[in-house]
């Protein structure tokens, strides 16, 4: 159902406690391209060749080619007025949660606090043979072919899910439980075809949370789960929702 601003403004009131289940359609409007369409980075570069695990341990200097666009993409990148929003719903007590399948670490910059990262940081470094974990700087990005550990020598991975890997036992287990407990959530850019990501709005529809939904065209979730559909860019109808809470937008 297609609904107002307005109108969902009064359902956080009313609901509080939402949780945000966001994707990478809320960092289109801070320069990061989302993965698929158009200037999707999927587009560009094959995920089974550049986004599997198996490549990255057969290749690691053709998949940190990618990374390292990647990575200076991610470091340039500010929060969006999107972004901003959420970290106001939260300072007003309306936001529980925000459950990610970004990597790019922009809602904790817009102060959110309970922040699910359910494919990872971009922003760390994990080596796959010892487990260190490092902060990933634009520094590193500078070291050919790729980073290396201090202590075995082995190649530097950020530390973000690839294809063949598992989630983080944590951040699922996290979401899962937000996803069950809250009263609302608002799913925000993103396309619903990777799981188990997509799982976690069906998990909060199934338990009888009101189901909004924000993206510029409909998705897998548009026609089964959600009941309040906005189209539109996220930046534009986040800020327009603070604006109606009478919020700061952060
Ligand atoms: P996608 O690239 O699959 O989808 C982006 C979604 O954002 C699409 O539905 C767009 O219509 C929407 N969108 C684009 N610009 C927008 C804007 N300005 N405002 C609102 N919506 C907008 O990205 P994800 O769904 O996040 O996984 O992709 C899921 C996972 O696939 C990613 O986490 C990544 C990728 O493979 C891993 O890397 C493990």
């Amino acid at each position: 159902m297609e609904t107002s601003h307005r109108e969902v403004a009064r359902l956080i009131r009313e609901n509080g406690q939402v949780v945000a289940f966001t994707g990478a359609g809320i960092s289109v409007e801070s320069g990061i391209p989302a993965f698929r369409g158009g200037q999707g980075l999927w587009e560009k570069y094959d995920p089974m060749e550049y986004a599997h695990i198996e490549s990255f341990l057969r290749q690691p200097d053709k998949v940190w080619c990618m990374l390292r666009e990647m990575g200076e993409v991610i470091f340039r990148a500010a929060p969006s007025p999107a972004h901003r929003a959420l970290g106001a719903l939260e300072q007003a007590g309306l936001l529980s949660a925000v459950i990610t399948q970004n990597v790019d670490g922009l809602h904790q910059m817009a102060g959110n606090s309970n922040v699910i990262e359910y494919h990872g940081n971009h922003r760390r470094l994990v080596c796959l043979s010892c487990s260190r974990t490092s902060a990933f700087t634009v520094d590193d990005l500078t070291r050919m072919p790729y980073p290396v550990c201090d202590r075995c020598g082995e190649a530097l991975k950020p530390d973000v899910v690839f294809f063949g890997e598992g989630i983080p036992v944590s951040a699922m287990a996290r979401a899962n439980q937000e996803a069950a407990a809250c009263r609302m959530m608002i799913i925000i850019g993103t396309s619903g075809v990777v799981y188990p990501a997509a799982d976690i709005p069906f998990m909060a529809s199934r338990k009888g949370a009101v189901i909004v939904e924000i993206n510029l065209s409909p998705t897998p979730f548009t026609s089964s789960i959600t009941h309040h559909f906005l189209e539109g860019s996220a930046s534009a109808v986040m800020a327009a929702i603070v604006d109606d809470l009478g919020l700061a937008r952060g």
